[in-house]
């Protein structure tokens, strides 16, 4: 991969948040590069950093008390997000980058009328004028499946149904043609069949506009539909990343290996007995110096509670941070096999 293909590369991320409580450490070195056109899945647990990684890229966290410690966030090769004033995150989240996010009534304007919510953009950021922003405007209700898009552009967000608001969200979120777009566990507020629709219409979208995205979910069915590449994140790390093929046939994470057992797949036909990960990730407050994994790893060894282990290279495409993959390690056998998951 040149590194022209390369669109983001996250480099030893840390991103904190200070309470009264103490340090909550949410991102605790995360790696990860997202090529021009890619659809990179973001999975793992409630609570391990997923979100705070996604706004910390469009540099959304509130500061204070959010705090990114440590890292590099290059987009286009050179700009530093972490580095860049306000004025310029601003110009870049109104014409490169989009965002949407679960609930799209907290980020919808209650105000505002549709059409200048998705013109509001266009006409600040990309200099068109009144009519040609309107112009776009009806273009992308119409893109986004809305129906009657000329009444539409006079409603205000409570006039509509989750659904609708949610294509709204992706008409703005779009409307700019961004390189990237961030999408923060989109359809979990909706009910199934739209939440299909929606994820149709975004895999569509996508591959229209050749838009990168980064997908925040905890559906891997989804994943398996949308995704390239998954990174799978943990404790505020990221444990394995690989190809969609990697992280579903050939997984080498235990972390993994919990996540694909715990949740309904689609791509298995037979009716594997859904077995949830016991206990719970570690509190953030005081990660553990180990492995985080280690508390709920029926493989945790000796040094899994010493040392959080390296990175071990399995391919080009893959890698995962547990010891198991030390050549010294004992060998286990992977209980993920092609197309199936077998009960350890
Ligand atoms: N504004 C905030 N203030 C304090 N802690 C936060 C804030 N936002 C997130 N966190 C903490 O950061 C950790 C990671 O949260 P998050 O990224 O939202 O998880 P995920 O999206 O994977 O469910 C959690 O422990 C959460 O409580
Ligand atoms: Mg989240």
């Amino acid at each position: 991969m040149s590194n022209k293909d390369v669109l983001l590369e996250v480099k030893d991320l840390e991103v904190s948040f200070h309470t009264y409580a103490g340090e909550v450490k949410s991102v605790r070195g995360v790696n990860f590069t997202v090529n021009k056109g890619e659809a990179l899945a973001i999975v793992g647990e409630s609570g391990c950093g997923k979100s705070v990684t996604a706004q910390t890229l469009m540099r959304l966290i509130p500061t204070p008390p959010g705090i990114i410690k440590n890292g590099e966030i290059l987009f286009n090769g050179t700009t530093d997000i972490t580095k860049i004033s306000e004025k310029q995150m601003e110009k870049i989240r109104g014409s490169e980058m989009g965002m949407i996010f679960q609930d799209p009534m907290t980020s919808l304007n209650p105000t505002m009328t549709i059409g200048n919510q998705i013109a509001e953009g266009l006409i600040k950021h990309q200099n068109m004028s009144k009519k040609a922003a309107r112009t776009r405007a009806l273009e992308m209700l119409k893109m986004v499946g809305i129906n009657n898009p000329e009444s539409r552009l006079a409603q205000y967000p409570h006039e509509l149904s989750g659904g609708m608001r949610q294509r709204i969200m992706i008409a703005i979120a779009l409307a700019c043609s961004p390189k990237l777009l961030i999408a923060d566990e989109p359809t979990t507020a909706l009910d199934v069949t739209i939440q299909a629709q929606i994820m149709e219409l975004m895999k569509n979208l996508q591959e229209k506009t050749n838009a990168a995205i980064i997908l925040i979910t905890h559906d891997l069915g989804v994943v398996a539909e949308m995704a390239q590449r998954v990174i799978v994140m943990y404790a505020g790390e990221v444990v394995e990343q690989g190809n969609v093929e990697d992280i579903f046939y050939n997984p080498q994470h235990p972390y993994t290996w919990g996540l694909l057992r715990s949740v309904p797949r689609m791509d298995t036909e037979h009716g594997d007995e859904l077995v949830p990960i016991p206990g719970t990730p570690p509190d953030l407050f005081a990660p553990p110096v180990g492995c985080p994994f280690a508390a709920r790893c029926p493989y945790a060894m000796e040094v899994c509670l010493e040392k959080d282990p390296d990175h071990f290279t399995i391919s080009s495409t893959q890698s995962a941070a547990c010891w198991l993959l030390h050549p010294d390690a004992p060998k286990v056998e992977n209980p993920v096999s092609a197309g199936g998951v077998k009960n350890v």
